[in-house]
């Protein structure tokens, strides 16, 4: 193959250089000659300069890629050894929607490479093959299933690594003990991971995006949890967890979005929440917190999503709130305890039975109001549908009858 040899691109397969605007002189060498062999044998176009479509470094005579990215590829496109080594001066590899088995990595690239992004791509993956990618600051595994007995295996020789998404990962095991200080985003949302949370974790300062939700955790949030000052960004989501929300966590001066929802949680929600001016999303549902509910209106107000409803022994003062407000939690009685509702009201399903006027007013201007409505309108577009389906099915019947009537009678 020659250098200005076209090739055709399938159907199915699709290789795209990421698109970086950088300021390539125009006096541009041109590209290493292995690497654009290597690109022609990946099926990646050549007839334009590879250079101007990625990111190249600057060398003479020949340039090389910094940067490749591949997109929708299928099983018959697989990656060899031989192009992957031609094509070694990468630093940032991306796969997306590439389902191709994994082959051997040559050291040079796994040293060379910070950044090793796959969503729904990469097959066969395991811990051990991800772990020699020691200089990554930035690896992100989504939707691929990782074989490996902890994640510890993965990220423990990872000394630069600053981000971490390990998502829909089949994980399982415990989270690791050692964290690397340097991270900032951490998201191992939707595994299987049991066991607690380390005390270990809140020695990260620098950490902004904590993200453990859809797993198996148990065990309390640490009391030391306040110690992440940087966090913005918190899921615990749907796990098993357990105990009461640490006071220390009101040392957190930027927290935007707090998601403890649907774990086990217990003891009375603080006051300090309500004095986070950042927050816009908070969701405390489906757990077991009680007592009166600590905010106002005008802080509820203040967030883009609120949600408290699942927790039976939870209640808000009535008198602070305006009536139409509702919360899928009863008001409280003189005592501070809930009142149970009278049974022919319609209160107690009132979020369900909210769908009517209130939308976009006041009422209906809470963030839980509108994910309800959300999901409401969801769930409304199967069985209209199935009405219009059966409507227009009906109508075509009647209009067949009629003009059969009608062509008879001519
Ligand atoms: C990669 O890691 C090695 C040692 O593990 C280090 O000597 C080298 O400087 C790193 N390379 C880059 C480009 O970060
Ligand atoms: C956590 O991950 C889940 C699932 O991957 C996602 O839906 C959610 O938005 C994430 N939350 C945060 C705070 O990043
Ligand atoms: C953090 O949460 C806010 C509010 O929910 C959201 O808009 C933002 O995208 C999140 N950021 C990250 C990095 O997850
Ligand atoms: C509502 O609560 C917030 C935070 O606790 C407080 O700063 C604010 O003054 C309260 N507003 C009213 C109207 O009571």
């Amino acid at each position: 193959m020659t250098p200005s040899t076209t090739i055709t691109t399938t159907t199915t397969f699709f290789l795209f250089l990421i698109y970086f605007t950088t300021a390539t002189s125009s006096s541009s060498t041109t590209l290493d000659p292995n690497q654009l062999k290597a690109l022609q044998y990946l099926h990646i176009s050549t007839t334009h300069d590879p250079c101007t479509l990625s990111t190249c470094d600057t060398a003479t005579p020949f340039r090389h890629l910094t940067a490749l990215r591949l997109t929708d590829c299928t099983a018959d496109h697989r990656l060899s050894t031989a192009v992957l080594t031609a094509l070694s001066t990468i630093t940032t590899l991306t796969f997306y929607n590439c389902h191709i088995p994994v082959v051997h990595f040559p050291t040079i690239l796994t040293t060379n490479l910070h950044s090793l992004t796959s969503i729904n791509s990469l097959q066969r993956l395991t811990g051990v093959f991800l772990s020699r990618f020691h200089n990554l600051t930035h690896l992100y595994i989504s939707g691929d299933p990782i074989k490996a007995s902890g994640i510890h295996i993965i990220t423990s020789n990872m000394k630069s690594l600053k981000s971490v998404t390990l998502s829909n990962a089949h994980l399982t095991g415990y989270l690791p003990k050692d964290w690397n200080p340097k991270l900032t985003y951490i998201d191992f949302s939707r595994n299987k991971l049991k066991g607690t949370i380390p005390t270990s974790l809140t020695l990260l300062k620098s950490l902004k995006v904590l993200n453990f939700s859809s797993n198996n955790l148990n065990g309390v949030i640490p009391n030391s949890f306040g110690d992440l000052i940087s966090l913005e960004n918190l899921s615990l989501s749907s796990n098993s967890i357990t105990g009461p929300i640490p006071g220390s966590m009101s040392n957190i001066p930027g927290l935007v979005h707090l998601d403890l929802g649907s774990n086990q949680l217990n003891g009375v929600i603080p006051e300090f929440i309500s004095e986070m001016r950042e927050l816009k999303y908070l969701n405390l549902e489906n757990n077991k917190f009680h007592g009166v509910l600590p905010f106002n209106e005008s802080f509820i107000k203040s967030l883009e999503v609120f949600k408290i409803n699942g927790n039976v022994d939870l209640c808000y003062k009535s008198s602070v709130f305006s009536k139409d407000i509702k919360f899928g939690i009863p008001p409280c009685d003189k005592h501070g305890m809930p009142i149970l509702p009278p049974p022919a009201t319609h209160e107690p399903s009132s979020l369900a039975g909210d769908d009517g006027g209130s939308n976009g007013d006041n009422g209906g201007g809470y963030g839980d109001d509108n994910l309800e409505k959300k999901s409401q309108v969801n769930d409304y577009r199967g069985p209209s549908k199935v009405a219009l389906g059966v409507s227009i099915g009906l109508s075509s019947m009647v209009f067949l009858v009629i003009f059969s009537v009608l062509l008879f009678k001519c």
